[in-house]
């Protein structure tokens, strides 16, 4: 058993994060999906940093899973998350049911439109909405001076920012560095989905990442040139297929053809049946 709140009920949120703001202390905010790895715990670590008392949330989000996907067997390791955000220093746990979150005759639904177009969104349809939506709703309950989501999800990112600013949502969006494995692999719950030559090999997507930054520090401005030797240099891995291999704009999500600004190279990739995603700002 760990001492960290568990809080099951938005109005259980609300008590909590309302004497906290009433003793004077900013509140941070860290949605997740559970399955906990370093990654997530950074992002508390940045919460940590900015406020006084920080609340994650674990809720398995089913309207941002496609019919297809991995819903029913996305990893759930609640005891074991439960006592790292306990050793991470998290204040609670917002861990509602799904009836919680959507209950009988929720109809709203937050489409942010073009950025939402390309990259996951072109090969994730609904994700977006179901990510949107869900955020909305958390922080419509938490309420949070700042909430923190990882680059790692670069598209998510830049789509929350959208949806904060147009809504003009009171709560400061900070984001936080790729966290990633000793071989460079980014650090995501579906590793635990790849079989040990296929974590083997996952860490040609960095390699590919690092090729780009090293060809945009020796003066490469063509995005074309770069994406060609990255998908060379990904495809080696006998095991990888890439989704998508793009650089985009960091806020449009547009393709760019000139890295005149920073740009994003984005990338998905699959490992047998395990979708991954990364992604590298490449300044030039
Ligand atoms: P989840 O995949 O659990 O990720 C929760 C947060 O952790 C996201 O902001 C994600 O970008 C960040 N994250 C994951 N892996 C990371 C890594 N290796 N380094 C840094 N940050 C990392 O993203 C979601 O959940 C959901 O879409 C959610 C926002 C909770 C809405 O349901």
């Amino acid at each position: 058993m760990t001492g960290i709140p568990v809080l099951r009920t938005s109005d259980n949120v609300r008590t909590l994060v309302d004497s906290w703001r009433g003793a004077g202390m900013r509140v941070g905010f860290v949605p997740t999906m559970g399955a906990l790895h370093q990654g997530h715990l950074s992002l508390v670590s940045a919460a940590l940093e900015q406020t006084d008392r920080v609340i994650v949330s674990i809720f398995v989000n089913p309207s941002q899973f496609g019919p297809e996907e991995d819903l029913d067997s996305y990893p759930r390791t609640f005891t074991r998350d439960l006592m790292k955000l306990e050793e991470a220093g998290a204040h609670g746990v917002f861990f509602p049911s799904e009836t919680e979150i959507y209950p009988d005759g929720f109809s709203t639904s937050v489409h942010v439109s073009g950025l939402t177009e390309n990259l996951c969104g072109k090969y994730r349809p609904g994700h977006f909405n179901g990510v949107a939506t869900v955020c909305a709703v958390l922080f419509g309950i938490v309420h949070p001076d700042v909430a923190v989501f990882g680059r790692k999800d670069a598209q998510q990112l830049a789509v929350i920012r959208r949806m904060v600013k147009d809504l003009r949502l009171d709560v400061d969006i900070l984001a936080a560095d790729i966290f990633r494995e000793p071989d460079g692999l980014a650090m995501s719950s579906r590793n635990s989905y790849l079989s040990p030559d296929e974590r083997k090999q996952a860490a040609v997507i960095f390699g590919g990442l690092s090729k780009a930054v090293e060809m945009v520090s020796k003066g490469e401005r063509h995005t074309e040139p770069i994406c060609i030797a990255v998908r060379e240099f990904i495809s080696r891995a006998a095991l990888a297929e890439i989704q998508y291999l793009e650089i985009v704009d960091i806020n449009t999500m547009k393709p760019v053809d000139m890295l005149t600004t920073p740009g994003l190279l984005a990338i998905a990739v699959y490992f047998g049946k395990t979708r991954l995603i990364d992604n590298v700002i490449l300044k030039p």
